[in-house]
């Protein structure tokens, strides 16, 4: 299928099957760093509580990095991992020491922060900052290598590497951050890991 195609047809699906979630629509640079740190190792369902609760505890930046250890690692309680609330942590605390409010918006430069991997940075840049960058991860690698009858084996250097040029190619800049949730929601509801639907 050509480029446009996929992109036109995935946009199309998303507009009438996106799921409602709490961080969806929200363009706040922070809001998506916390909501994809979250949903990295976690299910959705899981996330939407400690999403909604964090996000009224600590609603930006500068709020995160005033809080202490204990009160960020108490408001995480439950979510596992816990490197990734005190990645969060750091983050927010080395933006205020440099004197930002807000994330940067080059993935280059997101990656340099704690925690943030090629991915998130990904998912920042597009969402966020609306930036046409793609964001795999292992479901978004497991719906494109199955799209494009992928070889190599996701997990592989050289699969990888070949997904994440193939997302990139299939990107449409102006609504990257919509087409990598729409792959998302795809992976998550009809292109599923076992007895997919698609
Ligand atoms: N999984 C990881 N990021 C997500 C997002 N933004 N929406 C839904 N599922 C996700």
């Amino acid at each position: 299928m050509e480029k446009n195609l996929i992109s036109d047809r995935l946009l199309a699906w998303y507009r009438h099957n996106a799921r409602v979630l709490p961080w969806r629509g929200v363009r706040d640079p922070y809001a998506v760093l916390v909501s994809e740190a979250m949903l990295q190792q976690t299910r959705v369902e899981t996330v939407i509580p400690y999403y909604q609760r964090w996000m009224e505890r600590f609603p930006n930046i500068g709020s995160l990095a005033a809080a202490s250890e204990q009160a960020v690692l108490a408001a995480w309680e439950g979510l596992g991992y816990y490197s990734r609330a005190r990645n969060l942590w750091q983050a927010a605390r080395l933006l205020v020491d440099s004197g930002r409010t807000q994330l940067p918006t080059d993935p280059d430069e997101l990656q340099k922060l704690p925690g943030i991997g090629r991915y998130m940075a990904g998912a920042i840049a597009s969402i966020a900052f609306g930036r046409p960058e793609p964001a795999l991860d292992g479901n978004l690698k497991r719906v494109l290598a199955r799209l494009f009858d992928l070889e190599l084996p996701v997990d592989s250097t050289a699969g990888t590497g070949q997904l994440w040029e193939l997302a990139r190619q299939i990107l449409p800049c102006e609504a990257a951050g919509d087409f990598n949730q729409a792959l998302m929601d795809l992976g998550a509801t009809v292109c599923l890991a076992r007895q997919p639907k698609c």
